[in-house]
């Protein structure tokens, strides 16, 4: 019994820094959707690891706004539609650039490049944490309007998580 307590006391720790939260909340599809790959056509998945392409033909172009063919703004507006099934929004809707893709990625894969500043758009560690507080894309993954399950956990949860595993040397899968 006493072995085992200590084993759970041991074993505590590692959990809090761990990437497992962390990829549970990159690859869920409030996030993921938009974090495509080269090919630029966002998702309209509905579960993590889904592969179900946007309607209409859509893609992001160079831009990754769709500015080159149907700009996201015309049915992205920066808030929500007010009905199930209509497009939602916030504030810059577009999609990141392919280094940061998540979609169809491990999170051995996702937890490297996430550490990688020539891969996560120059950032610390702490500066990651940071966007993934404030920016409106992100918390719009917490926010997500009718019909759509949001991310799991919270926003200051995550943050709390990506600090935890920063502080553990950020270790990967
Ligand atoms: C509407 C599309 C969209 C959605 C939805 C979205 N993002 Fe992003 N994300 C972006 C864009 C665009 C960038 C690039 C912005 C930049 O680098 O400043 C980005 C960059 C990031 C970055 C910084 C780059 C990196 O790889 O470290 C993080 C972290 C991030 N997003 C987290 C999330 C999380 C967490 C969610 C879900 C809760 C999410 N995003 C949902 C569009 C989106
Ligand atoms: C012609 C209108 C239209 C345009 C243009 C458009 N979208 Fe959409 N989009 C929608 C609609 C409608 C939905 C909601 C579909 C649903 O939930 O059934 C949607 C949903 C999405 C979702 C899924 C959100 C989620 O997590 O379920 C993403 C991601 C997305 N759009 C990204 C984009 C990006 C990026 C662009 C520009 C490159 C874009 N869209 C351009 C109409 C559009």
């Amino acid at each position: 019994m006493r072995a085992l307590l200590i084993l759970c006391a041991l074993a505590a720790p590692a959990a809090a820094q761990s990437f497992d939260p962390i990829a549970e909340v990159l690859l869920h599809p409030r996030c993921a959707n938009c974090h495509v790959g080269a090919d630029g056509i966002p998702l309209w998945s509905t579960e993590a690891g889904g592969t179900q392409p946007h309607g209409y033909h859509m893609q992001g172009g160079e831009s990754r706004m769709g500015i080159e063919t149907l700009p996201c703004s015309t049915c992205h507006t920066n808030r929500n539609g007010v009905l199930e099934g209509s497009a939602p929004g916030a504030e810059g809707w577009a999609l990141p650039p392919v280094e940061m893709q998540w979609a169809a990625r491990t999170p051995a894969q996702i937890c490297e490049q996430l550490k990688d500043p020539d891969r996560n758009g120059g950032r610390t560690l702490a500066e990651v944490a940071d966007h993934v507080g404030h920016d409106p894309l992100v918390l719009w993954g917490w926010t997500p309007g009718p019909g759509l399950e949001p991310a799991p956990g919270t926003p200051e949860e995550t943050v709390a998580a990506i600090l935890a595993w920063a502080d553990a040397g950020a270790p990967c899968p």
